[in-house]
């Protein structure tokens, strides 16, 4: 949610920047900005719309200098104007800030300054900020503190509620620039005579592969040469350097035609990713290295509790049924957003988890702290390492499929699905699984990346299909058991790229209220897997057909289908039942994905959304 990048260098920050902002448009993209330092004065463009249009207007008039900053905007307070875009300029021209976050009493600090003398022009609580960074700015004309912009922002802070991850220069310090965070994430580059600042590694990749992961509460100051980070309570922090092993290419499209064509195609290789060197040596359970709890403590567990929102939470719906089903364990799955508030009752010996693709979801985190202020301890299961949840969290399970760049979310989702099947084969065989399930487990999920390959080549059959479909305005998913949150899922993905209204139904459920919405313009995708319940699917899609509603049959190899009942058939390689939920997502995937695409949808920047909601 808003991509922030800043540059202090030797190159001209310009060009690199805009390149970040690129990388970073997945984060939102209803305006972007770029303020370059130069000449001893800013200069600052911003437009509405994609960076394109933003490179459009930079290249009109060249900027030169060294030290920049730029953002991509997803809007929060005030609508989508040129004025409302980032970077905002103090009134009295001192001071250029961009921020990702919302400072909640930008109310009454507008009031203050107003009768100070600063005027506005937008209507963001950021101009309100880095108003108030100039009025402290200006007190410090005289102080003796090393530096002024530093102590500036610093001071402001102090004063503001809600969160932030900020960038901010002074025009009188060229080479000099202030970040600090709270709630939404800030990264430094360490480059070769140049330091950047940006809201996550994508942005920094192409430059230096040395980063370190700012903390909430910490402001750093950077210069080409050096950075210093400390608390806003001017502690020192000693920084943790890391180093980054994605690549530029795993951040780029490729030869695909978008960013989700290239994840979903992605997944057998993401999924080996994702399972490797985590199968125990005597082949029949699962190892994770950094749980942080002992094998006794989890054997002490009677009851798991899910916390996620969108994609993430459909992952822990099916973690839900494995682990109920594999290790005989009661799981409850909870709204991350819903789980903060409504002080839900847990009991004793129970473990938290946490699902979370970015690991910056304000929500996921929020959840997070709440079962950790109630004493529980808390695991993730996220992709982004050194991201807040993985920091908070107790300990956890990283996804390890590289950066998830499409706003709808598909490789990251299934290594979820991969992950919580393998928990539940963990837990499973520390209690009633045996050695020769847990054989035929692990060798099941081994084998998910070929399953996944194998559906993959449905994709021109799949394309075909949806251009039969894409004109209709309402759809069905139905799905049952471990398959109903693939419906769920399904039916998300089809609205977040198409536009096109979609529910997700368990298929039985459906005879209580949506049928009421079948007709020959209500097509339904029907999951039917063969085992002991097809007849039961069988029966549900009968009565669809019985009303004149289309149907798209997902199936597996062994099933028949009465001739005539399915419009559209795709099939699917048999599998072992825990592996089902993650082939079964594949055709889901593509169906929204060509649909969205034969409607002529922005595919990877869908309207409205943004990939990481780091608000609440
Ligand atoms: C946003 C995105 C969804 C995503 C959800 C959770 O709403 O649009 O695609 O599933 O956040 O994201 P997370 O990073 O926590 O998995």
């Amino acid at each position: 949610m808003c991509g922030i990048i800043g540059y202090v260098g030797k190159q001209k920050a310009a060009p690199f920047i805009l390149e970040g902002l690129k990388r970073l448009e997945y984060r939102g993209y209803d305006s972007t900005g770029v303020a370059i330092l130069q000449n001893g004065a800013f200069s600052i463009v911003k437009k509405i719309g994609r960076v394109a249009n933003l490179e459009k207007e930079v290249a009109k008039a060249p900027l030169n200098g060294t030290f920049g900053m730029g953002h991509t905007r997803w809007a929060t307070h005030g609508g989508v104007t040129d004025a409302n875009a980032h970077p905002h300029l103090s009134s009295d021209g001192k001071i250029v800030l961009i921020h990702n976050g919302v400072i909640e009493n930008y109310g009454s600090m507008k009031k203050f300054l107003l009768t100070k003398g600063y005027t506005f022009e937008s209507e963001t609580d950021t101009e309100v900020l880095c108003n108030l960074i100039a009025y402290h700015y200006a007190k410090e004309a005289d102080s003796a503190e090393e530096n002024r912009c530093l102590a500036a922002v610093r001071k402001a802070l102090l004063h503001a509620e809600g969160t932030y991850g900020i960038v901010a220069m002074s025009v009188d310090l060229p080479g000099e620039m202030v970040a600090a965070r709270k709630g939404s994430p800030l990264i430094l580059g360490l480059g070769d005579g140049e330091n950047i600042v940006a809201s996550d590694v994508s942005a920094i990749v192409a430059r230096t592969q040395s980063v370190v992961y700012l903390k909430d509460g910490e402001i750093v100051h950077l210069t080409p040469k050096e950075f210093r980070i400390t608390t806003l309570d001017q502690e020192s922090v000693a920084p943790f350097v890391d180093q980054v092993t994605w690549s530029v290419a795993d951040a780029e499209m490729g030869t695909y035609a978008h960013f989700m064509e290239k994840e979903i195609f992605e997944q057998p290789i993401a999924l080996e990713n994702a399972m490797r060197g985590r199968f125990s040596e005597d082949g029949s359970t699962a190892n994770f290295g950094g749980l942080n709890i002992s094998a006794g403590e989890f054997r002490g567990i009677e009851r798991f509790t899910f916390c996620a929102c969108g994609t993430a939470l459909h992952a822990c719906m099916v973690t839900e049924h494995m682990i109920e089903r594999f290790a005989r364990i009661p799981v409850e799955c909870d709204y991350a957003s819903e789980f903060r508030y409504r002080n839900s009752p847990l009991f004793r010996n129970t473990l938290f988890f946490v699902m979370s693709q970015s690991g910056e979801t304000i929500d996921t985190l929020a959840a997070l702290r709440e079962a950790k202020r109630k004493g529980y301890k808390v695991l993730a299961v996220t992709n982004v390492v050194g991201s807040t949840v993985a920091r908070e969290a107790d300990g956890g399970i990283y996804q390890h499929v590289g950066p998830e760049i499409g706003v709808a979310s598909t490789k990251a989702f299934t290594s979820q699905l991969l992950i919580g099947a393998m928990l539940a084969l963990y837990i499973g065989r520390m209690r009633d699984l045996s050695f020769s399930d847990g054989v035929d487990y692990v060798r099941a999920l081994k084998g998910a990346p070929d399953l996944v390959r194998r559906a993959l080549e449905q994709a021109p059959h799949i394309q075909a299909i949806a251009r039969r479909y894409a004109r209709y305005a309402d759809m069905l998913f139905l799905g049952r058991l471990s398959l109903f949150p693939i419906a769920l899922e399904g039916a998300l993905k089809l609205k977040e790229i198409s536009y096109i209204h979609a529910e997700g139904y368990p298929a039985a459920e459906m005879k209580h209220g949506p049928i009421a919405l079948i007709s020959a313009d209500c097509p339904s995708v029907f999951f039917a897997p063969s085992g002991e319940i097809l007849n039961k699917i069988i029966s549900s899609m009968q009565e669809i057909k019985a009303r004149q509603g289309r149907i798209i049959a997902i199936i597996t190899e062994r099933v028949e289908l009465p001739a005539g009942l399915a419009d559209e058939i795709i099939v699917i390689p048999e599998c072992h039942e825990a592996v089902l939920p993650i082939v079964a997502s594949i055709p889901v995937q593509l169906l929204s994905y060509y649909i969205a695409v034969e409607r002529g949808c922005d595919v990877d920047k869908p309207r409205n959304l943004a990939k990481s909601v780091t608000v609440e």
